[in-house]
């Protein structure tokens, strides 16, 4: 996975911003949007978000 790939271009967080908020302990899109703020402008990003929190989950 490429840490510094953007998956949500309003913000400007990256996958590893996500990666990092699982780490800290969120679990759901919930947490990690409070503490990313990611999906908080357009919704775009929402899904891919939800997958990759689901797959930095599963492991
Ligand atoms: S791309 Fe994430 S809120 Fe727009």
């Amino acid at each position: 996975m490429n840490q510094d790939e953007v998956i949500c271009s309003c913000l400007n967080v990256t996958r590893g911003m996500i990666k990092e908020a699982v780490n800290n302990g969120a679990k759901t899109f919930a947490e990690v949007q409070e503490a990313t703020e990611v999906g908080t402008v357009c919704g775009a990003c929402v899904e891919d978000v939800e997958k990759l929190i689901a797959e930095l989950t599963s492991k």
